[in-house]
């Protein structure tokens, strides 16, 4: 019985995104509903919160891809910035608690590489989302991050942020994933949008990039339309 479930755990952790959740759970075993069961401090959320959320106006629609317990939510209800909230994620652990603690907001669970309505949201935010390898092939990661943000770009009407660990750091921790920048920086605009921003100045192990879907420029003054 014993063997058998080592057989289901080992399958299950090759799995895209399965190592990432079976960690998930052993923390969330261990911490219950705290930062730590994302791997995450409290003060180091808000700051990326606050870099992520600053391109959401009020009345707009938020999809908090990868929500974890939806402490987005609180952050922007807090901020008094209301907006017309939903939280989505692999984990169904994770998913309940939000649930319980944010009845105003609605979430749902969505399977890896799952897709998503066609601009359906104003803002996409992912915190945090990308951190964890999904796979060991460093390579197939990246193949599945950059399909990931193709979905979610498509979602999305207005500006999709994301934030990822930057790859300037003196420690690299096992199974997690340094976005590059140039290869980040050639994706977005050979594929979404040549309309960015990024913003590696808020803390000092991690970056992110805003990506705006509306790209028209005006000619001949050779602005954006918006
Ligand atoms: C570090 S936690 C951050 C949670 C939350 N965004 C926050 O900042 O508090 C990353 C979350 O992303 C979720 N996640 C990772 N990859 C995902 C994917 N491809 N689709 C949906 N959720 C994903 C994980 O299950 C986890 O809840």
């Amino acid at each position: 019985m014993n063997e058998e479930n080592d057989k289901t755990k080992v399958l299950k952790s090759l799995e895209m995104g399965g190592k990432m959740k079976e960690i998930y759970r052993d923390q969330f075993e261990v911490h219950g509903y705290s930062p730590k069961s994302l791997g995450c401090g409290k003060g180091r959320q808000n700051l990326r919160f606050k870099a992520l959320s600053c391109f959401v106006e009020p009345k707009s629609s938020v999809l908090d891809f990868g929500c974890g317990f939806g402490d987005l939510f609180s952050f922007l209800n807090k901020k008094k910035i209301m907006v017309q909230y939903e939280g989505c994620d692999v984990m169904d652990i994770f998913l309940n608690v939000a649930k319980e603690r944010h009845a105003k907001a609605e979430f749902f669970k969505i399977e890896m590489g799952g897709n998503l309505p066609t601009e359906k949201y104003d803002n996409i935010i992912c915190s945090g989302v990308f951190n964890f390898k999904y796979v060991e092939d460093d390579v197939k990661h990246q193949e599945e991050v950059y399909s990931t943000i193709e979905k979610l770009f498509i979602a999305c009407k207005r500006v999709l942020s994301i934030d990822f660990q930057t790859p300037f750091v003196d420690f690299n921790a096992p199974n997690s994933h340094y976005q590059d920048i140039d290869s980040l920086i050639n994706f977005v605009v050979q594929k979404l949008s040549r309309r960015f921003s990024i913003d590696h100045s808020y803390m000092p192990y991690e970056y992110c990039v805003h990506i705006f879907k509306d790209s028209l420029i005006k000619r001949p003054d050779n602005v954006y339309k918006t």
